[in-house]
């Protein structure tokens, strides 16, 4: 049976002859961290084009606070990095990947540095600081808790500077163009020049995560997996989607938004308490507080059921006086903005969608599986994380694979030489003579039950809802022709929505980041694989993979794997 999902290739019309076009040699959709880091990398050898659907800064990466875990110095090593990061995987990690990550850590923090990150440091060293997971003091930041802000502010300079870059802000992608099965570009929409069509010789997806498919994440409005998605339709694979990282301690006010209480403040000493003041963590983990970020989530989803409370609370009061205001002062002033003094008051949090752990299948040079397209960051799925993410080794991977993607893009590109003419492509879908949901109403409810029956805990029963509503709803959505960001991102949200519920319910343990309370173990014999995900004209084709993500042989030919 056809589904809308599994048939719906562009989500908008367009035909070649009648839109404007723009011709570069590599295109970035996105700029985070790894889009940027990518484009700089590019530039290098090409023109480059970053086509971002908001303001340049706004990204997830841009409210990153913890920092980038790197090993800097003794007696610290790049081993118990690696080894950190491969346990949290849980069994998916790609060991290759991982020890190749660890090691170029350090040197992209130095890069940094003389691009004039302002990282903090404490007496002749970088300051350092320590998240759950980790095995020792790791974590390098800036200004405290604004990390991602420090970072993203030297790399847009630096892309803003450079001859070879254009950033085009407020431009949705609403598709990612294919001529014979080869990606070519991007077709696009702008609030004042409407739909154009942009061309390149290699295209980089570095388009963050899907956060927003949950009610509570403490993602950036931007990240509605249009990357995952767009990657989807176009025919790419994708793997391991149901594992969303759930972070353990957003701000609960009701009404406000859910912002993010950094994991360093555990690593500082916080405690993980009841308003009553009793500490619960000792009974889950032996390491408290600073377990990996799955353990505690988990935690404290237990303690909300079994005290039918709606939130926990950090206790940062026996820090010593001052110390929370200097070493976090966003947090601290956040915490105030509601009336919350950290000193003398408990910071109300629970947990919410927070990483998007799968992702488009790439090869170590960022290569997916379809020509023409690489994608770096949390869109792609590189193997580092395998069944879960250690804290602050996303920066460091969209630093790494950004880079890594954005020198083979800009060679490949420099090789290979610019589109000049145009594929006679278009699109046409007729009106659907389906009735119309209030899209808005739709995305609402979509966040709703994924947040209940897809989040921390889930079960075949649930799941299995889940599915059938989330297609029931894209019988009404999908298939129809809308023409605001808004209501494509809803589209997306639905289609990463469904392969996240797809994959959920089709592995039947527990692993990492993915709990299943009708399979509550890992159960290494069946399940030590991917799960696939590919478009179909039934919707989505599923298979599972013994290979780790990154053993794939790097096409190298830019065929695609
Ligand atoms: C945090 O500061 O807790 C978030 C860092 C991360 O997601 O790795």
């Amino acid at each position: 049976m056809s589904s809308v999902l599994g048939s719906r290739r562009y989500l908008t019309n367009f035909d070649v002859h009648r839109l404007p076009h723009l011709f570069t040699d590599v295109i970035v959709i996105g700029s985070g961290i790894a889009g940027l880091r990518a484009a700089l990398a590019a530039a290098e050898s090409a023109d480059v084009l970053v086509v971002t659907k908001s303001e340049a800064a706004q990204s997830a990466t841009n409210v990153a606070q913890g920092g980038i875990a790197a090993v800097m110095q003794a007696p610290d090593r790049f081993e118990d990095h690696a080894r950190d990061t491969l346990t949290v995987s849980e069994g998916l990690g790609d060991e290759r990947v991982i020890q190749r990550v660890v090691r170029e850590a350090p040197e992209h923090i130095r890069e940094l540095q003389e691009w004039g990150a302002q990282f903090d440091v404490a007496g002749d060293h970088l300051a350092r600081g320590r998240e759950g997971g980790h095995s020792a003091a790791r974590v390098v930041h800036a200004h405290g808790d604004a990390t991602g802000r420090e970072i993203i502010r030297v790399l847009l300079e630096r892309a803003r500077a450079h001859p070879r870059i254009r950033i085009f802000e407020r431009c949705f992608s609403i598709d990612l163009l294919t001529d014979d099965g080869r990606v070519v570009g991007v077709v696009t929409h702008h609030q004042k020049y409407g739909h154009q069509m942009f061309w390149a010789t290699t295209t980089i997806l570095a388009t963050g995560g899907a956060g927003r498919a949950f009610r509570e994440t403490t993602n950036p409005p931007v990240a509605t997996g249009d990357g995952l998605a767009m990657a989807f339709r176009a025919g790419a694979l994708l793997r391991d989607l149901e594992f969303v990282q759930f972070h353990p301690t957003t701000l609960y006010i009701a009404g406000a938004a859910r912002a993010l209480i950094s994991e360093a403040v555990r690593g500082e000493g916080a405690r993980l308490v009841h308003r009553d003041g009793r500490r619960f963590m000792d009974a889950y983990d032996p390491r408290g507080e600073l377990a990996p970020r799955d353990i505690v989530s988990r935690a404290i989803n237990a303690e909300l059921k079994n005290r039918n409370v709606s939130h926990v609370y950090l206790d940062v009061r026996h820090l010593p006086s001052g110390t929370f205001a200097k070493r976090f002062p966003t947090i601290d002033r956040l915490c105030r903005e509601f009336d919350i003094h950290p000193e003398r008051d408990l910071i109300p949090v629970r947990p919410s969608a927070h990483y998007t752990v799968g992702g488009v299948v790439t090869n170590p040079d960022g290569d997916t599986s379809l020509p023409g397209l690489l994608a770096a960051g949390e869109v792609a799925s590189t193997g580092l994380h395998g069944a879960n993410r250690l804290a602050s080794n996303s920066l460091l991977e969209g630093l790494v694979f950004g880079r890594r993607a954005g020198l083979v893009a800009g060679r490949r590109a420099a090789e290979r030489g610019r589109i000049d003419h145009p594929p006679a492509l278009s699109h046409l879908l007729p009106q659907s003579p389906r009735t119309a949901l209030d899209v808005h109403d739709v995305l609402h409810s979509l966040q709703s039950v994924m947040s209940r029956n897809a989040g921390i805990e889930r079960s075949a029963d649930r799941l299995g809802e889940t599915v059938e509503i989330i297609e029931f709803w894209s019988r009404y959505v999908m298939d129809k022709v809308f023409d605001m960001p808004e209501q494509w991102e809803t589209q997306n949200l639905l289609t990463i929505a469904l392969c996240i519920a797809t994959g959920a319910a089709t592995r039947c343990e527990s692993r990492g980041v993915h709990f299943r309370v009708d399979f509550p173990t890992r159960d290494d014999e069946h399940w030590r694989v991917h799960v696939d995900l590919r478009r179909a004209d039934h919707g989505i084709q599923v298979a599972t993979s013994p290979r780790a993500a990154g053993e794939e042989d790097p096409p190298g030919d830019d065929t695609g794997m």
